[in-house]
């Protein structure tokens, strides 16, 4: 294992019913709350209404932001931001998926900044101080409601980084599982993908002797695989939107990385993916991912044989390294394609005019990727080999 330190002080509320946590936990922050949500999912599933009646009961003075977009714009971000400052909001409450998450997280950082919240998304300023904020989860795929990350696209310039700051960790999140059985068939094969993708950017790394680490991955990565099928034909099974709610929380707390650095490389390609094509980001990653793994296979047979045996269900009898790990990566692009999930960046209608622009979005700041680090060649490989 590598030295380290775990740090996580978000309050986690988590079960049928919890909404109703709110009451206590926002006026401990102050009068004014800002409400962030997307594109009206939740006034369709009742959420809305929901959230609307508790806060009026609590007399607090409520402000609105609403249509927050997939892969959330640095536009509407600086627009909830304007809000803050002209009202002096207290308190923010994220009602939504990643996106309205992230989205807020920008809000309550650049509300305390003078300059333009871009700066932060791309590494020109840190934030020292954000305004408080807790997220009603709607959607199980990010993790962004029990960590510090946020994804922002600038839809002017066509780039779209993440950033991360201690001062946005949310002070709380409720996560009642109810709320997620109106999420449709495609968007929860797409949390499906991202959650398991952050426990395999997250298992191919260089440090030894992580064996706790590398069964909590596998675990975690069986009960998703397990359960993703039986709720994609019950879409309202409390148990399994359970099930799949917590590991989308688990995949990206941080509690599975301590003592190593992932790899992150895939989440760099798709993010460049998605700043020129807006595709919805675990689509991308569906295709992506199998290719990189194939890409690096070499780097660490053993790792990627592993990972075939003990989640993929590769029998490893008779064959060699190799051939274990490339079974065990035509599994995984089997299970997903088995999910509905897309295959290759023609399934977005995505052709080569503008893998360069990708590649070059990929690399803006050099070489990435932590288990196996990438020139501008490796990316053109990836994405040629994603185009069919
Ligand atoms: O906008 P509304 O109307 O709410 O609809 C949303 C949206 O269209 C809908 N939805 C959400 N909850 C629903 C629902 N529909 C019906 N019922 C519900 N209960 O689903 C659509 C997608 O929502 P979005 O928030 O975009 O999805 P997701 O949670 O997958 O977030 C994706 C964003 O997160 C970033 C991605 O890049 C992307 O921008 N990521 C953030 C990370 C983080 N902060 O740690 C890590 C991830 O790797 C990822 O990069
Ligand atoms: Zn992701």
């Amino acid at each position: 294992m590598n030295k380290f330190s775990f740090y996580n002080p978000v309050k986690l509320i988590f079960g049928k019913g919890q909404l109703e946590q709110i009451q206590k936990e926002l006026p401990k922050y102050g009068k004014k709350v800002l409400v962030v949500y997307g594109g009206g999912s939740i006034k369709k599933n009742g959420l809305y209404e929901e959230v609307m009646t508790i806060l009026k009961a609590i007399d607090l003075e409520i402000f609105e932001l609403s249509g927050v977009e997939p892969n959330p714009r640095i536009s509407t971000a600086r627009r909830g931001i304007e809000i803050c400052k002209k009202e002096n909001i207290d308190v923010i409450l994220a009602v939504g998926g990643g996106s309205v998450i992230d989205c807020t997280k920008l809000i309550a950082a650049g509300a305390k900044y003078d300059g333009d919240a871009w700066d932060f998304v791309s590494r020109k300023a840190i934030p020292e101080a954000a305004i408080p904020f807790g997220t009603v989860l709607t959607l199980a795929a990010t993790g962004s409601e029990m960590n510090s990350g946020s994804v922002i696209t600038n839809e002017e310039t066509q780039e779209k980084y993440g950033w991360g700051s201690p001062h946005v960790f949310p002070k709380f999140s409720v996560l009642d599982p109810t709320y997620t059985f109106s999420v449709p068939q495609d968007q929860t094969v797409y949390g499906v993908v991202d959650m398991m993708s952050h426990i395999f950017e997250q298992y191919f790394n260089n440090a030894t002797n992580t064996p706790v680490q590398d069964e909590m991955c596998e675990g975690v990565l069986r009960a998703i695989m397990e359960t993703a099928p039986k709720l994609l034909n019950d879409l309202h099974s409390y148990e399994h939107r359970e099930t799949i709610l917590f590991s989308g929380t688990i995949a990206l707390n941080g509690m599975l990385q301590m003592g190593y650095q992932g790899d992150w490389a895939s989440h760099n390609i798709e993010h460049a993916v998605s700043a020129v094509y807006d595709i919805p980001h675990a689509g991308g990653l569906a295709i992506l991912f199998p290719h990189w793994m194939r890409h690096n296979i070499e780097v660490d047979p053993e790792r990627f044989a592993r990972l075939a045996v003990y989640v993929f269900g590769v029998n490893p009898e008779g064959k060699t390294v190799i051939e274990i790990a490339n079974e065990g990566i035509n599994n995984l692009r089997d299970y997903w394609t088995s999910l509905g999930a897309p295959e290759t960046l023609a399934d977005y209608k995505i052709d080569s005019t503008n893998i360069d622009l990708m590649v070059e979005k990929a690399m803006v700041n050099g070489k990435f990727g932590n288990f196996a680090p990438l020139e501008a060649s490796d990316v053109r490989t990836i994405l040629k080999a994603s185009l069919q």
